[in-house]
């Protein structure tokens, strides 16, 4: 018998990661005065992302989900927002055309502040203090005041969500997205990077063929999914406390869904069968999505999978893999075969860079951008093996020109790593990189379509 549950039923089980505040009372009136705050999304909208991850499970589209490793209170600016919707746009546009297949967008932003960590405290020079949790959480500065867990940070986080996703909404349906922009969505130091070439060619063979539409009297203006795109939000729903303020009842069905993103997953270290994100995740409605690490057995996952997807509803549930390219040919087809033997219908999507995090000879936390390719080619050639759909990509990223990862077409070493090093987290991809993942992807795309014709794009925006 299933028990019975609520927005609350998860404080009833045991739960990883939660950060020890100092001053309970205060932590419950924050959660308080955040259960009065409006939504940041509506049942609607995580209903139309899941009628589009539908899709792809049906092989009929790709998942493209990128963002931050953590979003920052420091960060935070309209500059930010813009470049990262500016790259995620030219990557979909890339994956669109030369892949030809409808790209669903989803972003790690407007709310992806928690993190989990691998131990509770951190060790510098001998001094140990409790590790960073996120902006939301504390703060990354090494004193012992900064790491104190602080409730107003939730307050922080939830308003600077707020600000972000109108931003994103107003780029997303107010012009910014047209399609008949293709050119200029060429960021500056893009322009001169080993892929501007490529991507002109590709937004010009664009623009010719809106030209082409135009002459044969098509009335482009009249045509919404040209003028703007669906664009959606995600994070890791770590924070329970938060999450349960913002899980609300759809008036429209009477169901429940978390307001707090369109998309939410369960981490890889949260992810115990009778533990509280399990609990909390089973009882809502919005398309989810689960992390599936190297200590993952087929067995749990079919279980999981149970818990969290009894109708087996396709679009409900995101399995996104992230095993390390030198793991994932082991890994990945156990999986896939539990899941095709269960009849169950999943997304496939592969994170590519938290299985590849190295640290480099200068102390850097890393990720070679060669093995971040090796993992998702890998990814590909096993659903091509197994007679899947590799169905979306998931993404550290960011629209800015840093130097994180080691590797890319620009080829950063070790030794530029402290140039422009500001991720708050784990090591993002940055513009150009970003964009050169793209166009592998679309070749991978174009190859598991075989010669099949493409399908008629049914999801809104291009
Ligand atoms: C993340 O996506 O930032 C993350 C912590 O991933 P995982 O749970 O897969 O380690
Ligand atoms: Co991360």
């Amino acid at each position: 018998m299933t028990e019975r549950w609520s927005p609350e039923s998860w404080r009833s089980k045991p739960v990883q990661q939660v950060p020890e505040y100092p001053d309970p009372k205060a932590l419950a009136e924050v959660e308080a005065q955040l259960a009065t705050f409006p939504p940041l999304v509506f049942a609607g909208e995580a209903r139309n992302l899941k009628k589009s991850l539908a899709r792809v499970a049906a092989g009929e589209a790709f998942l493209l989900q990128g963002g931050d490793c953590a979003e920052s209170f420091a960060e935070h600016g309209a500059n930010n927002i813009r470049d990262f919707f500016r790259v995620l746009l030219q990557m979909a546009v890339v994956m669109t055309y030369a892949g030809a297949v409808p790209v669903v967008k989803v972003g790690r932003i407007a709310g992806q502040f928690a993190k989990p960590r691998s131990s509770p405290t951190e060790k510098i020079n001998g001094v140990e203090l409790p590790s960073y949790r996120g902006d939301i959480v504390n703060d990354t500065a090494f004193t012992p005041e900064a790491r104190i867990p602080n409730p107003q940070r939730q307050l922080d986080a939830y308003r600077q969500s707020a600000a972000t996703l109108n931003l994103l909404r107003a780029f997303a349906t107010g012009g910014f997205a047209n399609l008949g922009s293709v050119h200029q969505w060429m960021l500056g130091f893009v322009k001169d990077s080993p892929q501007s070439r490529r991507y002109k060619e590709l937004a010009d063979r664009i623009s010719e063929a809106l030209n082409f539409m135009r002459a044969c009297g098509l009335d482009l203006e009249s045509h919404p999914e040209l003028r703007a795109t669906d664009f959606y939000t995600s994070h890791e729903a770590l924070l329970l406390g938060y999450e349960q303020a913002f899980t609300r009842v759809d008036s429209t069905t009477g169901d429940w869904y978390a307001t707090s993103g369109h998309f939410i997953w369960i981490g890889d270290r949260t992810r115990q069968l009778d533990h509280g994100h399990v609990e909390y995740f089973r009882g809502i409605k919005n398309p989810i999505g689960l992390k599936c690490g190297p200590s993952l057995k087929p067995d749990e996952l079919l279980k999981l999978i149970d818990i969290l997807n009894p109708d087996n509803e396709p679009g409900r549930l995101t399995l996104i893999s992230r095993f390390g390219a030198d793991k994932v040919g082991d890994h990945l087809p156990h999986l896939i075969r539990a899941v095709q033997r269960e009849g169950r219908k999943v997304v496939w999507s592969c994170d590519p860079m938290h299985g590849n995090t190295i640290t480099s000879t200068s102390g850097y936390k890393t990720r070679p951008f060669d093995r971040i390719i090796s993992e998702v080619r890998a990814f590909f050639a096993v659903h091509a093996a197994e007679g899947t759909h590799a169905g979306g990509i998931h993404l550290e990223m960011t629209g800015k020109d840093v130097t994180e990862c080691i590797g890319g077409a620009r080829a950063i070493t070790d030794e530029d790593l402290n140039d422009r090093y500001h991720t708050v987290c784990d090591p993002r991809l940055n513009a150009e990189q970003s964009i050169d993942m793209a166009f592998l992807i679309a070749e991978l795309l174009k190859q598991q379509r075989g010669g099949k014709s493409a399908p008629m794009p049914a999801v809104a925006g291009f």
